[in-house]
């Protein structure tokens, strides 16, 4: 049997704030269970719903000493769906409202729970083959592992592998910041190691030092080759690509599934969608206050509102997007000014533009069945999971040909009669606004097309199953 352990800082159903938290959480279960034992290891942040926090058990706890200090770190156990979730516990650094604030406090929590979780291993008995790091915050875990806990026999043999979700955030301060939280030797702090452009960076450690690396899908890898993607680190992404490999991300099929969905008005499948899921259109209409109308073109969005997203673009050309033949329905939070700008909107064409500034499961999954269309006009996107899932809900993605995006949402090709969504390829609002004019053309004055592309898009396959065999084939030749 081959252990695995994933460590990350969210994952469903226990805390969520983006992607990550559905990769951290759904991925573990499709392993082979003949083969793998995968485990996730996240902190036990107070900010977790009290009913999954009553369900944890008590494992084991010790002292760690952090910054001169002699720390508690509390270990706590719950078995989810047949994977075992371990939760670090230290009430001074996870606690607040939400997993992530404070840039500075972060690095500081964030060192804190890699050296937790690689010292928890010893206490609770498991000793993986493969740690499976995630994101800047786990980034200190595969230098630790060539450092300070390769002596003895329990971490001498184990592997890494850092999968960047998003190498926008990388754990950035000063140098001597970085190696005060981090306990490293100045020996690190060079620009081959944990030093990017005079400051420490801590996901750079984890680029450096991983035996492997991934990112989540392969037009992403290829991109972060690249200046305007690299975030700075596209030499280091250079010199580290025979490493480097994008294995693109799968949804939970069981938990995004317009034929058992209990939160949807109506199931429906491939085969029924054409009488069934215009249901889930009229009940988002009326509950949101929008004219109920069931030939009206609608469009959705779930997202985290930030500049990543392509929201300036959205910002441009709102008002020409606006007309009367379509409805906007928006489901996010994020930055202010597009919080409010949305807001602006909703008051300025209450008929048609909806926004849902708030957080909630039920309703994206709502939006994800009553929509036609879903509209992620990204800046960047690593893989993007709500393409995914709409297409999943047969509602039609309509993209920037960017990451994910591009690798997973195939354009329309009315010639050929090919393709699963609607694209464009330059960072631009008119460009954006023309796909999006073409979809509505196409759903208005050739329906049977449309249902042609619902039909293609439905029958994609972007579950786990394909994905989840590249990581495990990539467990294997670590392990060798
Ligand atoms: P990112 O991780 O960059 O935010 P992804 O497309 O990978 O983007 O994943 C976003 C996830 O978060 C999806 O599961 C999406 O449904 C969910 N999501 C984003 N905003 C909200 C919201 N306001 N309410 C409910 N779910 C949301
Ligand atoms: C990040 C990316 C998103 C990706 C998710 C899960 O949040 O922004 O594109 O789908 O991680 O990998």
């Amino acid at each position: 049997m081959k252990k695995i352990l994933f460590v990350a800082s969210e994952a469903v159903p226990f805390i969520k704030t983006g992607g990550l938290a559905d990769v951290v959480g759904s991925l573990p279960k499709c392993f082979d269970k003949e083969y793998f034992d995968v485990r996730v290891m996240i902190p036990k942040y107070l900010c977790i719903k009290e009913e999954w926090r009553s369900q944890m058990t008590y494992v084991n706890h010790f002292y760690m000493d952090y910054l001169g200090q002699s720390r508690y770190v509390g270990i706590l156990q719950y078995v989810y769906e047949g994977i075992t979730f371990y939760f670090i516990d230290n009430e001074s650094y996870f606690c607040g409202p939400k997993p992530y604030g404070d840039w500075y406090f972060d690095l500081e929590k964030f060192s804190f729970f890699c050296q937790a979780a690689l010292s928890a291993l010893p206490v609770i008995g498991f000793q993986p083959d493969v740690v499976h790091c995630h994101d800047w915050q786990t980034g200190l875990i595969p230098v630790y592992l060539k450092d300070r806990f390769r002596g003895g026999e329990f971490f001498c043999n184990m592997k890494s592998v850092i999968t960047i979700h998003n190498l926008k955030f990388q754990g950035v301060w000063d140098v001597k910041t970085i190696q005060r939280f981090s306990g490293l030797p100045d020996y690190y702090f060079t620009p081959d190691k944990l030093e990017a452009y005079k400051d420490g960076n801590m996901l750079k450690g984890g680029i450096v030092y991983a035996d492997a690396i991934t990112t989540v899908s392969n037009t992403y890898a290829e991109e972060i080759k690249l200046p305007f993607y690299g975030e700075g680190l596209d030499g280091l992404m250079r010199a580290r690509s025979g490493s480097l490999r994008g294995i693109v991300n799968g949804i939970d099929y069981d938990e995004f599934n317009p034929e058992t969905d209990k939160y949807i008005t109506q199931q429906y499948n491939a085969k029924n969608f054409r009488k069934e899921k215009v249901k889930n259109k009229k009940s988002l209409q009326e509950e949101l206050g929008l004219p109920v109308d069931e030939k009206k073109f609608v469009v959705g969005i779930v997202s985290r509102l930030t500049d990543q997203k392509g929201f300036d673009l959205i910002q441009c050309v709102m008002d020409e997007m606006c007309t009367d033949d379509m409805q906007l329905v928006i489901l996010g939070t994020g930055d202010e000014k597009y919080e409010n700008m949305f807001r602006h909107y909703d008051w300025k064409y209450h008929d048609r533009v909806s926004a849902n500034i708030y957080y909630s499961e039920p309703m994206s999954h709502k939006i994800y069945a009553g929509c036609d269309a879903f509209l992620m006009p990204s800046l960047f996107e690593p893989c993007g999971l709500s393409q995914l899932m709409a297409l999943r809900y047969g509602t039609v993605p309509i993209v920037r040909e960017t990451g994910g995006l591009k690798d997973t949402v195939q354009p329309y090709n009315e010639y050929e009669s090919t393709g699963t969504g609607f694209s464009f390829a330059n960072y631009n609002a008119h460009e954006m606004l023309g796909s999006l004019q073409y979809a509505k053309y196409i759903y208005y004055n050739k329906k049977r097309e449309w249902n042609k592309i619902i039909d293609r898009a439905m029958a994609t396959d972007y579950s786990w199953n394909t994905s989840a065999m590249k990581y495990q084939e990539l467990y294997d030749w670590l392990i060798g």
